[in-house]
């Protein structure tokens, strides 16, 4: 028997239904506060590798999960392309020099010479590792990257956005370009996940955030595909580690039977009814989710979200999960409470 978390992905029957919750590792943990307090800002830790192992790991002990994932963002691709990221306290994540033009795009550093950048990320991996393999509790670690799509919007705004009004002007006026930046950060994708893998990562996840702001007509040709460029890429080289696709906000697509692809999970956000996704996508891959974050505030509703869930479910092809991040005011006995219901549900 292999890792737990790491079956599951792969279909195989497992003892119950291993759980992590997105974000994991983040605000609402006391513990984590006070290490990004030691690091002076959320960059810094992301660049620091003992660091971002050390919360990595927080939500282990703290919360019973079965899986790690890596701490860092899906940001730091932008960044070491040649775009200047900051996080600003109360703002979020910005960049000052947005894509506008062809030569913005060519002035950025593309490829494996963006990818051996990440330096830090592959040392984290390989602290991890060492730490994981040490422990007599058989944790998967999760590395991760944004789709295509999602760091592309943040590229082009040079923020979040509400309306995505550059990249939509872009989309419908100047898509050729669109497309040139959607492929050199493909690109780097691969070759930044590929290095993950051989620093030590069990499983993939590709995190499309802001998959919704497309229209389903559009969704394969400006986001989706890029994805499994990714996978086929990783797949061919790397069949036996399983890859995770997040889309978020997809009920349409999923109800489309357009989703394709050789990849392994399908996660499924909060919005999309896990029944649906079950009878359109459950024989072909394993499904992940979806509890609503927001159940995380009463302990009952999630108690009855995550019995729901496992109705539907079964024990089978299954890997419980939040339908998107935690967030930073939940109380970490509600999070503890999520993770022992899954487990408790789920025992055979
Ligand atoms: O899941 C985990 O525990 C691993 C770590 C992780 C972070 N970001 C840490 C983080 C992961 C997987 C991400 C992915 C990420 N980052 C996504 C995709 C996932 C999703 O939620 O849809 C996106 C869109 C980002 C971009 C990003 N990073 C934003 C918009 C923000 C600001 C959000 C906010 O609430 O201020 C971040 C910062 C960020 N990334 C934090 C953490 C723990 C908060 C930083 C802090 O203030 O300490």
């Amino acid at each position: 028997m292999g890792k737990i978390f790491v079956d599951a992905c792969k279909g195989l029957e497992t003892p119950y239904t291993p759980v992590w919750m997105m974000r994991q590792a983040g605000r609402y943990l006391p513990e984590y506060m006070a290490v990004r307090t030691s690091a002076g800002n959320f960059l810094n830790l992301c660049h620091d590798p003992k660091k971002a192992a050390e919360i990595t790991i927080q939500p282990l002990d703290i919360v019973g999960v079965d899986a790690a994932i890596l701490f860092s963002d899906i940001l730091v691709i932008p960044n070491e392309m040649g775009m200047n990221l900051e996080f600003i306290k109360g703002f979020g994540p910005k960049f000052n020099n947005p894509i506008k033009t062809q030569g913005d795009l060519d002035r950025l550093i593309g490829g494996d010479e963006a990818a051996s950048k990440l330096t830090y990320v592959f040392e984290t991996i390989k602290i991890l590792k060492k730490q994981l393999n040490q422990r007599d509790d058989n944790i998967a670690l999760i590395g991760f990257a944004g789709a295509p799509w999602t760091l592309a919007t943040y590229m082009i705004e040079g923020q979040g956005t509400k309306t995505y009004n550059l990249c939509k002007k872009m989309m419908y006026s100047n898509p050729d370009l669109l497309h040139n930046i959607l492929s050199k950060v493909t690109e780097v994708v691969k070759l930044y996940m590929e290095k993950q893998i051989e620093a030590g990562i069990d499983v993939v996840q590709i995190f499309d955030s802001w998959a919704s702001a497309i229209e389903l007509e559009n969704y394969d040709e400006f986001s989706w595909k890029y994805m499994i460029e990714i996978s086929d890429y990783l797949k061919s080289k790397y069949p036996d580690i399983p890859i995770i696709m997040f889309p978020k906000g997809v009920a349409p697509f999923i109800a489309s039977s357009k989703v394709y692809g050789n990849f392994d999970v399908f996660g499924i956000d909060w919005g999309t009814s896990m029944k649906m996704a079950k009878e359109k996508l459950g024989d072909k891959y394993v499904l992940q989710g979806n509890m609503e974050p927001c159940r995380l505030y009463d302990k009952k509703r999630t108690t009855q979200s995550v019995e729901d869930i496992q109705k539907i479910m079964k024990t089978k092809r299954h890997i419980f999960n939040l339908g998107h991040g935690i967030l930073p005011d939940i109380p970490v006995e509600n999070a503890i409470h999520f993770v022992k219901e899954c487990k408790r549900v789920s025992k055979k």
